[in-house]
Formats: structure tokens, C-alpha cells, sequence
């Protein structure tokens, strides 16, 4: 079976996921890892984060792969042997990851990987375009929304465990910005797909909205 969470920045889909994924016995992708892992891939080569060969270039010759995640963390992230899974996260790789996912081949590439990891597995992936391009066939889709406002506030608190102070009005600006990106680009924008159930965060709390993910795929199983 395969379950597809999307939605835009800070809406609780790598929380959710790895709860859902726990609950069912599934393993996890976070397809948003992998282009923050691009990302990164390009700030350590020097290269400009529109450089689409260049990326292209390195990327194909790194390999990204995850260790499974543990409650309340973030899913162990490894870039070759490297682990990057605090430097996927600091404000420069998210305030440009946008650049680099917006870049076709770069997606074509981890498209590619990311159907290869969900190939013979009960999995939950989360990202922007799982529902409309990586899985379209995926049994569940769900996109999960929540106001700007309460994104930014979960970011900034999940913010300050890792070090990170940006200002709360800051993240907001900077999470509607990256929303305009996602959604704007030219290939695979963030779109829910037609047949995605839409769930509204904003005031449920991440056991509420569990429980209805895990309903829901208990059904369509
Ligand atoms: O989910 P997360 O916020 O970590 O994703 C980081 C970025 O990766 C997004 O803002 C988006 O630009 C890109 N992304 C994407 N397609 C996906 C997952 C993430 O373009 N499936």
C-alpha cells in the first residue's frame, strides 16, 4: 500500500508521517530531505543553486539514503557517508531549496530514486507531488493544510530545539515565499491532487489528525 502526504511548508506532514508510518508497520520517505540533501550537494560543491548540470552532475554521482526515523526526530539523513541531517535544516538550505527543486532534471533525477524506494514496500511518503506525479497510482492521498500563521508558529518552536532563532514574523514571510515557489514553479507544482482527502491541521492536534490518516488507509487497505 501506498499512502501520499502533501501539502505545503510546516504543515505537520513529516510529523504525521512518521507517526502513521509507525502505527502501520510502513516505511518512510521524506522526499523534501532529498532536495534540501540537493541542496546541500550544491552549497559543498560551490555551485550556484540554479546551476541544473552542475547539480545534475554531483547528484548523480552522490547517493542519499535514510536510516529509519525515531519518535520526535528527525529521520537520520546521509548524503554518500555523510550525515546531514541537521544541515539539510538550516536557514540557508531552506530559504534555497525551492531554487534547486524548481530545477527540471534535478527532479526528474530524485523522482526517479524516489519511485525506486517505494518499489515492493508498504510505504508513507510526504512531500508536494507524491499524490500528482511520484505515486499517482498510491491508494491514499492526503493533503494537509494549516494557516500561515500556525505554520510559522510550529516551525519557530521546533526551531528553537535545534538552535535555530529566527524571528517569528520572519519565518512566516519566509514560509508564504516558499509556498509562492513551490506552488508557482513550472514542473509538478504543489497542487492536491483530485482524488487527495484535504485536511485542515489548523486546530486539530498531531493525534487527531493521525487517527483520521490511519482510519482512512485501514479502509482502503
Ligand atoms: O518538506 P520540506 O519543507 O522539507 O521540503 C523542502 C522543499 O523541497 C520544498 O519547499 C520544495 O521546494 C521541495 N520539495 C519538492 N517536492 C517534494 C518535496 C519537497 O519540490 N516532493
Amino acid at each position: 500500500m501506498q499512502i501520499a502526504i502533501d501539502g505545503p511548508a510546516s504543515a505537520g506532514k513529516s510529523t504525521v508521517a512518521k507517526r502513521v508510518t509507525q502505527k502501520l508497520g510502513f516505511i518512510y520517505c521524506d522526499t523534501g530531505a532529498m532536495y534540501r540533501a540537493a541542496t546541500v550537494l550544491a552549497k559543498e560543491h560551490h555551485l550556484a543553486y540554479g546551476d541544473e548540470a552542475g547539480i545534475l552532475a554531483v547528484l548523480e554521482k552522490s547517493k542519499i539514503s535514510f536510516k529509519p526515523a525515531h519518535p520526535g526526530e528527525d529521520q537520520p539523513v546521509f548524503l554518500n557517508q555523510e550525515d546531514v541531517t541537521l544541515a539539510i535544516r538550516t536557514p540557508e538550505i531552506t530559504n534555497n531549496v525551492s531554487q534547486v527543486s524548481a530545477l527540471p532534471k534535478i527532479r526528474e533525477e530524485l523522482v526517479r530514486q524516489q519511485r525506486e524506494i517505494a518499489s515492493g514496500h508498504d510505504i508513507v511518503m510526504d512531500g508536494r507531488d507524491i499524490g500528482t506525479t511520484v505515486l499517482p497510482a498510491a491508494e491514499l492521498k492526503i493533503f494537509l493544510v494549516a494557516s500561515a500563521a500556525e505554520r510559522a508558529r510550529r516551525r519557530y518552536a521546533e526551531n528553537i530545539t535545534k538552535g535555530i532563532m529566527t524571528p517569528l514574523d520572519q519565518l512566516q514571510t519566509e514560509i508564504e515565499q516558499r509556498d509562492y515557489k513551490d506552488s508557482h514553479r513550472q514542473v509538478s507544482p504543489l497542487t492536491k491532487a483530485d482524488d487527495a482527502v484535504e485536511i485542515d491541521t489548523t486546530s486539530l492536534t498531531i493525534a487527531e489528525v493521525v487517527e483520521k490518516i490511519v482510519t482512512l488507509a485501514k479502509k482502503r487497505k
